[in-house]
């Protein structure tokens, strides 16, 4: 896919009839990302525990408890971001503390704009929702995504851990104020 910077992306909930496109998306910004990392059999299995059918990208999509915005281009997900109540296992949360649980973006979209997009979205999301701050866990060696969350003032306030197959990953979480520091 190759992208013009130009083209028109449209922001937008993803509907019931978005769902298998945006599983679909989801899962190949996953394999682009962390793929390198894994064994092939365990990570297909990831893959499909979480965006196969049935799998916990469906289960969330289909809470109304969870918040999602896609980016589309020419109707087809190019990327997305998922609100959802606090899940990591952070120390001492506010109460209403919410979590930007995933935001994902394809290769050909990044750096274009299309993640501060979504991410404005999200602190918007967490502000209308008047939740005091706002988490998320990032893999420790993840660079481009780290740099990006700096960027939108979150800083690093605990630690926990990512397990696929055999391999436990060190993560660490991430917090900022959701009204803005
Ligand atoms: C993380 C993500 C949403 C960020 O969106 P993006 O459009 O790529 O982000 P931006 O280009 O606006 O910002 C990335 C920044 O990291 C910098 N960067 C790129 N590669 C880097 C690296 N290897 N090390 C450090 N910084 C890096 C870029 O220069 C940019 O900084 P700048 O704005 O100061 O120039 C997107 O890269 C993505 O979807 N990645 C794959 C999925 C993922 O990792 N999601 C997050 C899981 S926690």
């Amino acid at each position: 896919m190759c992208p013009d910077p130009s083209a028109e992306i449209r922001f937008d909930s993803p509907t019931t009839r978005d769902h298998s496109a945006l599983r679909a998306m989801a899962r190949r910004s996953f394999a682009e990302t962390f793929a390198h990392l894994y064994a092939a059999d365990d990570f297909e299995r990831f893959l499909d525990q979480n965006y196969g059918p049935g799998g916990t990208m469906e289960r969330d999509l289909n809470d109304p408890a969870v918040q999602w915005l896609s980016a589309f281009h020419e109707s087809v997900p190019v990327g997305y971001a998922k609100l959802t109540p606090l899940r990591a296992p952070a120390s001492h949360p506010l109460p209403g503390a919410v979590e930007l649980q995933q935001i994902y973006v394809l290769q050909p979209w990044h750096g274009e704009g299309v993640a501060d997009h979504l991410m404005q979205w999200a602190l918007d999301r967490a502000a209308e929702q008047h939740a005091p701050e706002i988490y998320l866990t990032v893999f420790d060696h993840n660079e481009r995504a780290k740099h990006f969350y700096r960027r939108h003032g979150f800083v690093e306030v605990g630690r926990c851990t990512f397990r696929l197959g055999d391999r436990v990953d060190d993560d660490r979480i991430w917090r900022r104020r959701a009204t803005g520091d």
